[in-house]
């Protein structure tokens, strides 16, 4: 089971691509909104939700729903929901994208919600936490944030597009930092070809 956390830096449809593919890959996936992450998905994809499970509702507006019976949704305010507690088998988080208030947040053990309290479990527990902190340019604190955060366990990949694989569209560079994020959580994908395979083929 695999949880992602979608908070309110720019680049929603990172969550959202990253969540669609998991459950194409036929992982269990636990997904959280967050109230900022709500708003701006609604600015960024033309999409208001109307209900409590605001990223089910764009999975289904979005053609997926064969796999749903795999996803769960929670509220971000909801830490009574298992995977707040050691004891959910959860074996990763990824946040995507990661708000440099959700980054401080995970950084300084302030979990005050769903999404900062599962990483929050994840680091003690010694399981996989992988943010995608998205802003540009980083302050200091932003830095230090990401490496106080490396040091308590967290993997830290920022959404940056590797152009090598001559990316031709919005959508080739969402999948490039969504495979990277496959890759990290030891999974294979067919969202873009690793170097060796590109180059072979080209010449
Ligand atoms: C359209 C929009 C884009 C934003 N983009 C970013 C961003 O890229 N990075 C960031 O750290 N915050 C960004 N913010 C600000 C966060 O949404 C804000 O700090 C919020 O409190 C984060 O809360 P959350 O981490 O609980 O979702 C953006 C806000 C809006 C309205």
């Amino acid at each position: 089971m695999i949880v992602v956390g979608i908070t309110g830096a720019s680049g929603s449809i990172l969550g959202v691509r990253l969540v669609e593919e998991l459950l194409n890959l036929e992982q269990k996936v636990v997904g959280v909104v967050s109230a900022e992450a709500w708003s701006v998905m609604t600015h960024e994809l033309s999409f208001k939700p109307s209900g409590r499970e605001p990223l089910r509702e764009l999975l289904v507006k979005r053609g997926l729903t064969a796999r749903l019976g795999a996803y769960q949704e929670f509220d971000d305010k909801n830490l009574f929901a298992a995977i707040a507690s050691g004891t959910s088998s959860f074996r990763a988080v990824v946040v995507m994208p990661t708000s440099m208030k959700t980054l401080s947040a995970v950084a300084n053990g302030y979990a005050d919600s769903l999404i900062t309290r599962s990483c929050d479990v994840a680091l003690k527990e010694k399981r996989q936490c992988i943010l995608v902190p998205r802003e540009t340019p980083l302050s200091l604190i932003h830095v230090e944030n990401m490496r106080k955060a490396m040091l308590a366990g967290a993997q830290i990949a920022p959404p940056m597009p590797g152009f090598y694989t001559r990316p031709k569209s919005i959508d080739d560079v969402v999948n490039f930092t969504v495979g990277k994020v496959i890759n990290l959580l030891g999974l294979q994908h067919t969202l873009f070809k690793s170097w060796g395979a590109e180059t072979s083929e080209e010449s």
